[in-house]
């Protein structure tokens, strides 16, 4: 048993992990959300979010949560601030992590280790989470108490890289900082732990790794929209350079960029630089592209629609999964739900399903949706679509056009049907 006690700020998709990790562990862990909601569910031994490492071990430790600042704040002696960090148009807002940090800087005791989780843009910690903290606790980070940042890596969903098993980066104000957080984390998780010189370059270590995934992924996505015009399958292209054993990585055009984090955190990084004095224009044009997704997959239903002689409002689609990726039901920044509100004025009937976001379906399984529907748009691929959607399913259901945003499905198996395909650059 730990007796440590770690308070967990933000129970979300990356705090409520995290706080069954520590319980796992052995800490005494409490938790602080401002969602009374979660907070109940916490307390009656249920998860807020849908997670396969939370359903695994959520009844290996207890966790205390609270609306209440103070009850659980008080006793930390290792607090984490996993707040949500979005950007409100294209601008980072970092407003959740200064309340949470006002609400936590009475708090914080001698000797006590403030890790920020947050995804959040360099120099925040030192500009912006420091004043906050030493104001409200008359104390001094770096020789009263130990303050860093370590940043988050949980891929949800992912079974092979779990949270015990992602290795990490961090960086404290102070050596002592350093040494108290690197023992913290290692007796977490199984994988290594690498502390840099300084916080600023932990908290660029975040930004920069979602922006490579940001700016590959939109050459990819502009790839397709060139070689559709060329007539080449990019998937071909894609298998034939993978084989390439160095100086290639295989990146998927798909229906645009969606969650937390790839979609959000290059702004952080444009911005920074920005305040800085200098302008990213690589960074925000793979923005661009990867928002222009979502309309050019409407583009490229109406082109299966007119081929197959649909008058496009007279048709009647369905789009299938609305998470922004496989097996969890996070819809932040989905791109589904933009296809799905540029399609909607447009067409007669518009079905939404994705059994993992059922609150946000109008049909309750894939059977209805597929119920006289003219043209289905995979934007997410749930391995369940993936068993089910097969080409002879899809005619039993007389569907007439596949827009397949995955590029996920038997192609040739759905043409072979007479039924119209068409993926992303595929
Ligand atoms: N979701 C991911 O896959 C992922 C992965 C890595 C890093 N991150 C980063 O982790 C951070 C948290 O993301 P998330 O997906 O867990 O967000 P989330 O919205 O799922 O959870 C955040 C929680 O914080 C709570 N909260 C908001 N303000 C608060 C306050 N002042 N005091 C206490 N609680 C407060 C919310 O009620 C919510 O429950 C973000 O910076 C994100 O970029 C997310």
């Amino acid at each position: 048993m730990n007796q440590n006690t770690v308070c967990i700020v933000g129970l979300g998709y990356v705090g409520f992990p995290l706080a069954c990790l520590c319980a796992k562990k052995g800490f005494k862990v409490s938790g602080f959300d401002l969602d009374a909601e979660k907070v109940d569910l916490i307390n009656k031994g249920k998860s807020p979010i849908k997670d396969s490492y939370v359903e695994e071990n959520l009844a290996a430790g207890k966790i205390k949560a609270t609306t209440d600042a103070k009850t659980s704040l008080n006793l930390a002696d290792i607090a984490i601030v996993c707040v949500p960090t979005p950007a409100i148009d294209s601008k980072p807002d970092l407003s959740f992590v200064k309340a949470a940090c006002k609400e936590l800087a009475p708090f914080v005791s001698k000797g006590e280790l403030v890790i920020i989780e947050s995804t959040i843009y360099p120099g925040t910690v030192e500009e912006i989470v420091l004043p906050i903290l030493e104001k409200g606790s008359g104390l001094k980070a770096g020789k009263d108490f130990f303050l860093g940042h370590c940043p988050e890596r949980i891929d949800p969903g992912n079974k092979k890289f779990t949270i015990e098993k992602i290795p990490r980066v961090l960086a404290c104000l102070s050596a002592k900082g350093n040494a108290k957080a690197k023992k913290f984390y290692n007796s977490l998780i199984d994988a290594e732990i690498t502390v840099l010189a300084s916080v600023k370059s932990a908290e660029a270590v975040k930004v920069v790794e979602n922006t490579f995934r940001d700016i590959n992924i939109a050459y990819v996505n502009e790839l397709a929209k060139s070689f559709d015009k060329m007539g080449i399958d990019l998937s071909e292209v894609i298998k034939g350079a993978s084989t390439k054993p160095f100086g290639f990585m295989p990146f998927y055009p798909g229906p645009g960029v969606g969650g937390h984090c790839i979609a959000q955190d290059p702004y952080y990084l444009i911005e920074r630089a920005r305040q800085s004095g200098f302008k990213h224009s690589f960074l925000a044009l793979a923005r661009e592209i990867n928002n222009s997704m979502p309309s050019y997959v409407v583009l490229l239903v109406e082109g299966l629609l007119q081929k197959a002689k649909i008058d496009l409002k007279n048709a009647k689609i369905s789009v299938l999964g609305l998470s922004y990726k496989p097996e969890i039901d996070d819809v932040r920044e989905s791109p589904a739900l933009k296809i799905a509100s540029l399609l909607k004025p447009k067409v007669a009937k518009l079905t939404l399903f994705d059994p993992f976001v059922l609150e946000k379906s109008n049909v309750s399984s894939l059977d209805l949706a597929l119920k006289d529907c003219d043209c289905i748009v995979l934007a997410t691929n749930h391995r369940v679509f993936l068993e089910k959607l097969l080409p002879s399913f899809l005619k039993s259901k007389s569907v007439k056009a596949v827009l397949d945003a995955r590029n996920a499905l038997d192609k040739q198996g759905i043409e072979r049907e007479g039924i119209l395909y068409k993926g992303i650059g595929r």
